[in-house]
């Protein structure tokens, strides 16, 4: 079965074309590669901006649907040997292709829409199943992918580890999102099937991450600026780590982005002693590279402490030997060595799963494999038997 994923959620435009074959008696699938993965952002033009503006993403989405479908598709018929499904002109036959799979929320509402009406027209057009798909769900999937195909391979990290359908994650599991804008701790069942069990309260950490960076006159997306500074530095600012004895699995950002506020805050105050610096009394001073490393790094660990002691909390809790990880913070390296840290020191038997970098951040792979796995009947409770009767919601959420 051949799957094109389609996801226009933020300011990537992403598709992607998996092939899945079925292997059990249930029928569900158990091998899923990626024959095409293709991501066009904007980030770098939001990033002029320290952030996204919502008209801007939907325009650059416009631009972009099209050319990222034709490539996807294109790459991926090729090495089937296949001609590509048509997708305009007299041929719009779609052979080749047995379903479409779209993100329909949540999101930024323009940008939500393009992938939407394409996915709507493409799948009219064809005349096949659409599959909506709950992009905080879609990122979950990116842990059942067990493929590239060799060519793929070549385009991606070297830190890339991709399992086999051996090591896909089992139920029960927890299951942490750390996207830019959620940070929700489930337990899954089964696919499609979980218990909402907390998330954050206010900031997500991907948020956090951004808006900390803002604050330190980093570019958007500051996750990965902060990481990098990070690396270099140390934790001596020993920042708030809110929420992290709480007797709930929810969390907390805001406090800790309010307290890098202050200290740059005080930092720049006339008269006002720096905690920045504590040589330096006055005037708007920058921290030093020094500083900023260590601010990055004290910021990064403060994030992650609390992402781990609740994560492995969960699934002490509900006594699951699996985690499995999701979204572009997870893309974050220190964030699953203290997590395997964590299992080790409490010797705790849990495995965990984290998808390589590359699909930890928003992609159409991620959300052409939760096609497979959540036929249009879980996709969304209601099925979609006419595909044009699909509305994008801005507001989808996991808790209910
Ligand atoms: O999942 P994602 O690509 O988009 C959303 O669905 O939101 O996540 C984007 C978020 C941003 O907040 C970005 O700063 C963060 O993931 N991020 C990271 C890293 N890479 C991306 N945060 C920390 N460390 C990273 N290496
Ligand atoms: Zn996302």
């Amino acid at each position: 079965m051949i799957i094109l994923g389609i996801e226009t959620s933020c300011d990537e435009t992403a598709a992607a074309v998996l092939e899945g074959s079925p292997s059990t008696s249930s029928g569900s699938t158990s091998r899923i590669q990626i024959l095409s993965n293709v991501v066009a952002s904007s980030a770098s033009l939001q990033s002029k901006y320290g952030g996204i503006i919502p008209e801007q993403a939907a325009r650059e989405q416009i631009k972009s649907i099209i050319p990222v479908i034709e490539e996807v598709l294109s790459q991926a018929f090729f090495k089937k040997r296949l001609p590509r499904p048509a997708i305009g002109g007299a041929r719009n036959d779609g052979v080749g292709v047995d379903a479409v799979a779209v993100t329909y929320g949540p999101g930024l509402i323009g940008s939500l829409l393009v992938g939407v009406e394409t996915a709507k027209t493409l799948a009219r057009i064809w005349n096949k199943p659409l599959i909506p798909v709950n992009h905080l769900l879609g990122h979950f999937y990116a842990n059942w992918i067990t493929g590239y195909t060799p060519d793929v391979y070549a385009q991606v990290s070297p830190k890339s580890h991709i399992g086999s359908e051996n090591e896909v994650p089992k139920f029960p599991c927890i299951g942490l999102l750390v996207s830019g804008g959620h940070t929700d701790l489930v337990l899954f069942t089964d696919h499609g099937k979980y218990e909402y069990l907390g998330g954050t309260r206010d900031d997500a950490a991907g948020e956090c991450f951004d808006k900390c960076a803002r604050l330190l006159g980093l570019p958007y997306p500051g996750g990965p600026e902060i990481n990098k500074l990070a690396e270099k530095g140390k934790d001596t600012f020993r920042l708030p780590r809110p929420m992290i004895n709480s007797n709930d699995l929810d969390f907390s950002f805001s406090g800790l982005k309010t307290a890098v506020a202050n200290l740059l805050h005080t930092n720049s105050t006339p008269g006002v002693k720096s905690k920045l610096n504590p040589s330096r009394h006055t005037g708007s001073v920058p921290p030093s590279e020094v500083e900023l490393r260590n601010l990055c790094a004290s910021i990064e660990t403060a994030i992650i402490d609390v992402l781990v002691v609740k994560t492995v909390k969960a699934a002490q809790k509900y006594n699951v030997e699996q985690i499995i990880i999701a979204g572009g913070v997870a893309s974050n390296q220190k964030l699953v060595s203290d997590l395997e840290f964590r299992i080790k020191d409490l010797e705790l038997r849990i495995k965990l799963h984290v998808p390589p970098p590359e699909l930890c951040t928003d992609n159409g792979a991620m959300i052409a494999a939760a096609g497979f796995f959540l036929p249009p009947r879980k996709a969304n409770k209601n099925s979609i038997k006419d595909p044009l009767t699909l509305q994008a919601n801005p507001n989808l959420s996991l808790a209910y």
